[in-house]
C-alpha cells in the first residue's frame, strides 16, 4: 500500500482550515491570510482530491455580487487548472454580528429569515460546482442561559429550516444532500444537536430524512466524553455517515482542531479499521470523502501548514495501513474468535422462533449454568487490544 496520498483517497480539506491565520479568543492571527488559489495548487500538490469551504471564506460577508461572483469564478479556474474538486460546501451562520443568537433558531424572526435566504443562495453555489453534500454546522445555534432559550421551539424551528431547505433541493433538481455537524458546545455555552445521537433522533422529525444525515467531527464527540469510533459505528447502522470531519482532540476540553492522529491515537486506529474494514466482505464501510477540520497550531509558519496538511493525510494512510496488517493476522483473527466476537452476528433467536418457543427451551434458562460465569472463562479482550496495540505501534506484521 502507498503512503503517497492520490486524489483515490478521497482526502478533502476545508478552506478554513488551512487558511485559519491563527487568530483565537486570547490573541490576533499569527499569520497572514491563504490565497484561495494558493491553496488550491498546494492542495493538489500535496496528493489532496477536494476542497470544502464556507460562502464567507472564499468572499467577504458583505460583498457585492460582483466581488463574490469575481471569487467564485476564480476558484472554479483554479479547480480547472489542478482538477481539485469541491464534494462539499456549508455556509457561515456564526461568525457575523447578526447571527449573534443563531442563524435558524435565533429568536429574532427577521434574522432566521435572513438565515434562510442566506443558505438557500448558497445552496445554488454548491449546486454550481458540483458539491454533492452540503453541511449544516450551528455553531450559534444554542444559549447561555436556560430561560433564554426555548428548546423545543428552537428545534421547531430548525425542522421548518431544514424541511425548507430539503424542499428547495428536490425542487431544483439539485442532487444534493445535507450532512448536520453535531458539536456539545463552543462557541455557544450549549448547542442544540449536541452529539450525533441528538442529530440522528432529530433526523426522524424531518420531511424528508432520507435527504438529511450528519457530518461528525472527531473532536467535537469527544469533547463530551464519547467514543467515536463507536458513533461512526452508530452512523453507519442507520445509514446517515453522509460525511465525516477528522481532526485530534485531547480529553474533554475546548475544541483542539489538532491533526488528525495526533489526538486520540487508539481510537484513531479503530476508527479507520472501521471506515476501511466494517463494510460487507472486510471491504471499506463508508465511500465519502475523508474530510479534515482541523486547525495548523498558531505556533507554526506557511510552511507547518502544510507540514500539518501533510500529517494528516500521512496519518491516515498510516493507520489504514497498520489496520491492514491487524486484519490480515492469524493471531488477530483467532483472538477474534477466542473473545467471541463474530458470534454477535449470530441471531440470538434461531429462524421462525418466538417467545413461546424460548420459554420452552429449557437448556436456555431452567437448564443453564450462569454460575459457571463465576471464576469461568475469561472473554480474551485485553489480549486482543494488546494484538490491536502492537499493530498500530508497528511491532507486528
Ligand atoms: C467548528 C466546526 C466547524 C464546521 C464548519 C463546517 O468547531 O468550528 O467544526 O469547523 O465543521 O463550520 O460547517
Ligand atoms: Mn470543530
Ligand atoms: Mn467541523
Amino acid at each position: 500500500m502507498s503512503r503517497t496520498p492520490t486524489a483515490a483517497d478521497r482526502f478533502s480539506f476545508g478552506l478554513w482550515t488551512i487558511g485559519y491565520p491563527g487568530a483565537d479568543p486570547f490573541g490576533g492571527p499569527t499569520r497572514s491570510p491563504l490565497d484561495p488559489r494558493h491553496a488550491v495548487e498546494k492542495l493538489a500538490e500535496l496528493g489532496a482530491h477536494g476542497l470544502t469551504f464556507h460562502d464567507d471564506d472564499l468572499f467577504p460577508f458583505d460583498a457585492t455580487d460582483a466581488e463574490r461572483r469575481g471569487a467564485i469564478d476564480r476558484l472554479k479556474q483554479a479547480l480547472s487548472d489542478t482538477g481539485i474538486a469541491v464534494p462539499m460546501i456549508t455556509t457561515n451562520l456564526f461568525s457575523a454580528p447578526v447571527f449573534k443568537d443563531g442563524g435558524f433558531t435565533s429568536n429574532d424572526r427577521a434574522v432566521r429569515r435572513f438565515a434562510l435566504r442566506k443558505v438557500l443562495r448558497n445552496l445554488d453555489l454548491a449546486a454550481e460546482l458540483g458539491a454533492r453534500t452540503f453541511v449544516m454546522w450551528g455553531g450559534r445555534e444554542g444559549a447561555e442561559y436556560d430561560s433564554a432559550k426555548d428548546v423545543r421551539q428552537a428545534l421547531e424551528r430548525y425542522r421548518e429550516a431544514v424541511d425548507l431547505l430539503t424542499g428547495y433541493v428536490v425542487d431544483q433538481g439539485y442532487e444534493l444532500r445535507f450532512a448536520l455537524e453535531p458539536k456539545p458546545n463552543e462557541p455557544r455555552g450549549d448547542l442544540l444537536l449536541p452529539t450525533l445521537g441528538h442529530a440522528l433522533a432529530f433526523i426522524d422529525t424531518l420531511d424528508r430524512p432520507e435527504l438529511v444525515g450528519i457530518n461528525p467531527e472527531v473532536g467535537h464527540e469527544q469533547m463530551a466524553g464519547l467514543n467515536y469510533a463507536a458513533g461512526i459505528a452508530q452512523a453507519l447502522y442507520h445509514g446517515k455517515l453522509f460525511h465525516l470531519d477528522l481532526n485530534g482532540q485531547r480529553g474533554i476540553k475546548y475544541d483542539q482542531d489538532l491533526a488528525f492522529g495526533h489526538g486520540d491515537l487508539h481510537n484513531a486506529f479503530a476508527l479507520v479499521d472501521l471506515l476501511e474494514h466494517g463494510g460487507p466482505g472486510g471491504g471499506p464501510a463508508y465511500d465519502g470523502p475523508r474530510h479534515f477540520d482541523f486547525k495548523p497550531s498558531r505556533t507554526e509558519d506557511e510552511a507547518g501548514v502544510w507540514d500539518a496538511v501533510r500529517a494528516n493525510m500521512a496519518n491516515y494512510l498510516l493507520l489504514k495501513e497498520r489496520a491492514e496488517a491487524f486484519r490480515a493476522d492469524p493471531e488477530v483473527r483467532e483472538a477474534l474468535a477466542e473473545a467471541r466476537v463474530p458470534e454477535l452476528a449470530r441471531p440470538t433467536l434461531a429462524e421462525g422462533e418466538g417467545c413461546a418457543d424460548l420459554l420452552a427451551d429449557r437448556s436456555a434458562y431452567e437448564e443453564f449454568d450462569a454460575a459457571s460465569y463465576f471464576d469461568g472463562r475469561g472473554s480474551g479482550f485485553v489480549r486482543l487490544q494488546q494484538l490491536a496495540t502492537e499493530h498500530l505501534m508497528g511491532a507486528r506484521g
